[in-house]
C-alpha cells in the first residue's frame, strides 16, 4: 500500500500540499510516439491490454517523460466483457465494437449464467508489474467503468453518440435494462475488489455517459449501481468519481466519494461548494488549450488553477481524455508550469 504522505493521495483528502498534484487521463496513449510503437508491437490495441508486460511498459512511458504525480492502469472500461466472452474489438477511428449487442432478452440469455472474474487475471498480473516498477515512488490509479456508461456500448455494440437503443431500452423496457445494469454490477463489484488487493491505490469510476440521464433516471439506473461498487471498495482507499456534462451534481451529497473528477464545462469552485466542499475536484483543463502555443497554455493554467481557489483539494487533470493530435511538448509545458505555479 503506498505512503499516505503521496501528493496526489493528500490532496484527494484535503490535507495540507506544497503544490497541486497532477496526472492526465489518457497519458498513456496514441499522441506518444513510444506508445504507437508499443501497440504495434502488441498487435492493436486489446492484443496490448492483455499483455501484462507491455500493458506495464505503456503505464511507465509517460511517466519517463514528464514528472506527474500519478501512473493510471493501462486498460479499459469495456474489459469486463471478457468476463462474459462477449469478445470486444477495438477498431481504428471506430473504438470499442462488440458483434453481438445486447438489446433483448434473448441477447442477454445466450451469455454464460455466470460471470468468469479469472478472465481478467491477465488485469491483475499487470497491476503486480506496475507496482513492482513503481515502488512506493507514485501512486497507482485502478477504475472500472459505471455500471450506466458500460452498459451504453454493451447495447449499443459500438460508440455511436446516438444511443437510440439504450435510450429504447429506458422508455420501454427498464425490466430489462435493470437486469442488464445488475449482471455488470455483480461482475463489476468482484473485479474492482481484484485490482485493490493487487494493489491499485486509488479507484477512479467512470461515468461518461451519467450526462444523458435525468434526475431521475440519473438516481434509477447510474447512481444506484455506482453505490453498490463504491459500498464494496470503501474504506479501502480513496474514490475519484468521474462525471461528464452532468448537471446533476447535487445528487452526489449522499454517496461515499472522496473526489469528483468533472470535464471542462463545469466550474470547479461551484461544483466543490455545492458539495460542501467535503470531497475534492480533479480537472478541468479544457485539451483544446494544448493545441495553441505556449503562452495561451500558461494563461488559461492560471485561470484554471484561479477557478479553484483554496490550498488544497484540486488535482489538476484535463476535462477529458488528452487526444491523439496533441504534441508531448505541450504535454510537457503544461505538466511543468502547473508545478510552478502552484507552489505554495
Ligand atoms: O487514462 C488512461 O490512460 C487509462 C486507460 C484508459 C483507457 N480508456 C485507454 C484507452 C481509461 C481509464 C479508459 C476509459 C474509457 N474507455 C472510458 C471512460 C473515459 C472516457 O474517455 O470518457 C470509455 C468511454 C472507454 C471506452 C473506449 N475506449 C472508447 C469509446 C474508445 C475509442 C475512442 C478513443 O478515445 O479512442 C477507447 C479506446 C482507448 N481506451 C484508447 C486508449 C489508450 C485508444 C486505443 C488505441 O490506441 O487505439
Amino acid at each position: 500500500m503506498i505512503s499516505s504522505k503521496h501528493l496526489l493521495i493528500k490532496s484527494i483528502y484535503q490535507e495540507k500540499v506544497d503544490r497541486t498534484p497532477i496526472w492526465i487521463m489518457r497519458q498513456a496513449g496514441r499522441y506518444l510516439p513510444e506508445y504507437l510503437k508499443t501497440k504495434e508491437k502488441a498487435g492493436g490495441f486489446m492484443g496490448l491490454i492483455r499483455n501484462p508486460e507491455l500493458a506495464c511498459e505503456v503505464t511507465i512511458q509517460p511517466l519517463k517523460r514528464y514528472p506527474l504525480d500519478s501512473a493510471i492502469l493501462f486498460s479499459d472500461i469495456l474489459v469486463v466483457a471478457d468476463m462474459f466472452d462477449m469478445n470486444l474489438r477495438f477498431e481504428d477511428k471506430k473504438g470499442p465494437i462488440f458483434d453481438n449487442p445486447i438489446r433483448t432478452e434473448k441477447d442477454l440469455n445466450k451469455l454464460p449464467s455466470d460471470f468468469d472474474v479469472t478472465k481478467l487475471s491477465y488485469v491483475n498480473k499487470t497491476i503486480r508489474n506496475i507496482k513492482d516498477e513503481l515502488g512506493d515512488k507514485l501512486p497507482l490509479i485502478g477504475f472500472i467503468g459505471s455500471p450506466w456508461t458500460v452498459a451504453t456500448y454493451f447495447v449499443e455494440g459500438n460508440s455511436t453518440k446516438k444511443f437510440t437503443n439504450i435510450k429504447n431500452l429506458l422508455d420501454n423496457d427498464t425490466f430489462l435494462l435493470s437486469k442488464i445494469l445488475n449482471m455488470i454490477t455483480t461482475a463489476s463489484v468482484h473485479y474492482v475488489k481484484e485490482q485493490v488487493d493487487n494493489g491499485v491505490d486509488v479507484i477512479m469510476i467512470f461515468d461518461t455517459w451519467g450526462g444523458l440521464l435525468s434526475k431521475d433516471q440519473y438516481q434509477s439506473f447510474s447512481l444506484k449501481y455506482i453505490k453498490k461498487i463504491i459500498e464494496s471498495v470503501k474504506g479501502d482507499i480513496p474514490i475519484i468519481y468521474y462525471s461528464r456534462n452532468t448537471s446533476n451534481f447535487d445528487t452526489l451529497k449522499n454517496i461515499n466519494i472522496d473526489c469528483i473528477g468533472i470535464s471542462s464545462d463545469n466550474n470547479m469552485k461551484t461544483v466543490y461548494e455545492l458539495l460542501d466542499k467535503k470531497i475534492s475536484i480533479q480537472g478541468n483543463f479544457d485539451v483544446e488549450f494544448l493545441k495553441s502555443d505556449t503562452s495561451v497554455i500558461k494563461s488559461q493554467v492560471i485561470k484554471t488553477l484561479d477557478s479553484f481557489p483554496y490550498d488544497t483539494g484540486h488535482i489538476f487533470n484535463l476535462g477529458t481524455g488528452i487526444t491523439p493530435d496533441i504534441n508531448p511538448d505541450k504535454v510537457s509545458y503544461l505538466v511543468d508550469i502547473v508545478h510552478e505555479l502552484s507552489s505554495k
